[in-house]
Order: C-alpha cells, then structure tokens, then sequence
C-alpha cells in the first residue's frame, strides 16, 4: 500500500517551496512541497513538517516563518536545503534578509505567516499558518519537482 501510494505521489509535479524561520545566528532553512491554501478570509495557508526536521524544533521557539516559493533556476537552493549541509551552511549561498523571520530575497514569491496551531499527527505536524505580509515578483516560472527531479 505505502509503495504505491509512493508511486502515485511520484507522479506529480509538486510546487517546491524553501521554509524559513528566525534570524541570523539562529536560523532554519528547508526544503518543502507540502503547502496547501486552507483559506482567503482569513488569507492562511497549512505545510506538513516532519517532527525530526529542524524545522520542526525552530518552529517551536519562533511565533513567524516564510513560505519562499522557488523559481525555475532555484533548483541548487532546493537541494542544499534537503541535504546533508545543515544550520548555518543551508545559508551559503542565496540571497537573504537580515529580517525576521529571515526571508529570500530573490524567490518568486514570499509568504509570511504567523504561526495560528501545530497540530502533532504521526510522523508529521499540520503548521497553521497566518498570512500577514505577502511579496510576488509576477513571475510565473516556479521550480517543479516530479519523480525526484527538478524541471
Ligand atoms: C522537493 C522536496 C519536498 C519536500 N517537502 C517536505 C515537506 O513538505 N515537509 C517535510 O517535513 N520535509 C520535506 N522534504 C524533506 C526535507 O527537505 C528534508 O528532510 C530536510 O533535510 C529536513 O531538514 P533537516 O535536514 O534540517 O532536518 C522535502 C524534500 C524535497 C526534496
């Protein structure tokens, strides 16, 4: 069951977003796909984080976080930030803000929320977030992720 249900998500072609929390000195990057509007009024939006990510831990020591939608020549920032380099690294190359919650500058588009609920569920927690501050290039060209590629 849990093979093909693998096999099916494989086929999609997923929106592929950089998660970002805190500040210099104590900042968090990763890499996420699973990002789903909830609703318009109030603008809040759901992402599922893994419990062993450290996202999760940052999570629960900051009140905001950034959604940072990729574009399509972002793909080098979507790998560093699922790989093995962690903390601090994930920040080597890119451009970020100085701000909190720390931000890419140059992504196609930015969503800021604060943090309304997690909700634990099995290997996951349900983020609900609050939009409170949005910034879009008007590109129309993000990074796709299908059957562990990027186009
Ligand atoms: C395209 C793509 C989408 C991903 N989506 C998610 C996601 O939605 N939630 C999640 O917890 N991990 C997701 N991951 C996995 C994390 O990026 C990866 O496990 C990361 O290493 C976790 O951060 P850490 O190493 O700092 O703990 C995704 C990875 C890739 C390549």
């Amino acid at each position: 069951m849990q093979e093909e249900f693998l096999q099916i998500l494989r086929t999609l072609k997923q929106n592929v977003y950089i998660m970002t929390s805190g500040v210099k000195g104590d900042r968090c990057a990763v890499t996420v796909s699973s990002v789903t509007s909830l609703s318009l009024e109030p603008p809040m939006i759901i992402v599922c984080i893994n419990k062993n990510a450290s996202m999760h831990e940052n999570l629960e020591k900051n009140k905001k976080f950034c959604l940072n939608l990729l574009n399509s020549t972002q793909k080098d920032l979507a790998n560093l930030c699922s790989g093995e380099d962690e903390g601090e690294k994930r920040f080597s190359r890119g451009e970020w803000s100085q701000t909190e919650p720390v931000y890419l500058t140059n992504a196609q588009s930015n969503i800021f929320c604060s943090i309304d609920e997690i909700y634990p569920f099995n290997s996951h927690s349900l983020v609900i977030g609050k939009i409170y501050d949005l910034k879009h290039s008007g590109e129309k060209d993000p990074l796709i992720y299908q059957d562990g590629e990027y186009e």
